[in-house]
C-alpha cells in the first residue's frame, strides 16, 4: 500500500545545527530522534524541549524513539509535541505497554513498540495488536554507526507473516547499521521504515544517499 519510507537518524547529525540538520534531510519520510537518559542506554542526548524546538522547524514529521527509564510517564509528551510517530522500548515499560500506546493515540501520533535484539516477539504479539509500529533493534541501543545484526531478522520476517495474514496491521521498522550493504535484506524480510544515522548523516549528499537507499529497499 506504501512505499518504504526512509528515516534518517538525528544521532549522527551535528547537534550544533539541529535546524539545518533537519533541512538537509527534506525528502526523507521521518525524522528519526534517539531519545536517550544514561539509565536505559549508556548514552545521553536530548529530551522534550530540545524535540519541541526540533518539530517547529523540521520540514519531515518526527519519528522518536524514546531509550529511557519509565517511558509511560515521559511518551505522551512527544506526542502533544506533534511527533508523528513516538516509540517507546518494551524492555523498559513498567506496566502494560497498552496503557502507553492508548495514551500515545490520545495525544495524536502513532504509538511505536521497540525491540532490543535479544527480546523475543512472541512475548509481545498480544500487545502489539494495540500498536501502529514496531521497531526492530538491529543493533544494541544506545549509539550510532554499529554494525548490522543479521540474526534479528526473523523477528522481522515473523511480524511482516502476522501482518499479511491480517494478524497485526503495523509499520515494520529497523534501527541500527541500515546502509547501501544491508537494507537489501532487512527490505528482504519484510521491513517497510528503514532508519538510517551513519548512512545518510555521514554521505557527502544526504539527499542523494536517501533516493539511493529508498531504491534499494524497493520503492
Ligand atoms: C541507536 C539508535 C539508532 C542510530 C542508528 O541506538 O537507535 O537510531 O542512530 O545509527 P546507524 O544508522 O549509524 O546505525
Ligand atoms: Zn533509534
Amino acid at each position: 500500500s506504501h512505499g518504504p519510507l526512509i528515516a534518517p537518524s538525528l544521532l549522527s547529525s551535528d547537534f550544533a545545527r539541529l535546524a539545518e540538520e533537519s533541512q538537509r534531510v527534506a525528502d526523507a519520510d521521518w525524522l528519526h530522534v534517539d531519545v536517550m537518559d544514561y539509565h536505559f542506554v549508556p548514552n545521553l542526548t536530548l529530551g522534550l524541549p530540545v524535540v519541541q524546538a526540533i518539530q517547529k522547524t523540521s520540514p519531515v514529521p518526527l519519528d522518536c524513539h524514546l531509550m529511557i527509564e519509565a517511558p509511560e510517564r515521559w511518551a505522551p509528551g512527544y506526542a502533544e509535541a506533534g511527533a508523528r510517530n513516538v516509540t517507546v522500548h518494551a524492555e523498559a515499560c513498567t506496566g502494560d505497554p497498552r496503557d502507553v500506546a492508548r495514551d500515545l493515540r490520545a495525544a495524536g501520533s502513532l504509538a511505536g513498540l521497540a525491540l532490543k535484539p535479544a527480546t523475543p516477539l512472541d512475548d509481545y504479539l498480544d500487545v502489539l495488536r494495540d500498536f501502529d509500529t514496531l521497531l526492530v533493534m538491529t543493533v544494541e541501543p544506545g549509539f550510532g554507526g554499529q554494525e548490522f545484526i543479521a540474526e534479528v531478522l526473523p523477528k522481522v520476517r515473523t511480524a511482516r507473516e502476522l501482518v499479511q495474514t491480517g494478524h497485526l496491521k503495523l509499520f515494520i521498522e529497523v534501527d541500527g547499521g541500515i546502509n547501501a550493504d544491508t537494507i537489501e535484506q532487512a527490505a528482504e524480510a519484510g521491513a517497510d521504515v528503514f532508519v538510517a544515522g551513519s548512512a545518510v548523516y555521514g554521505a557527502d549528499d544526504p539527499a542523494k544517499a536517501i533516493a539511493a537507499l529508498r531504491a534499494q529497499a524497493g520503492a
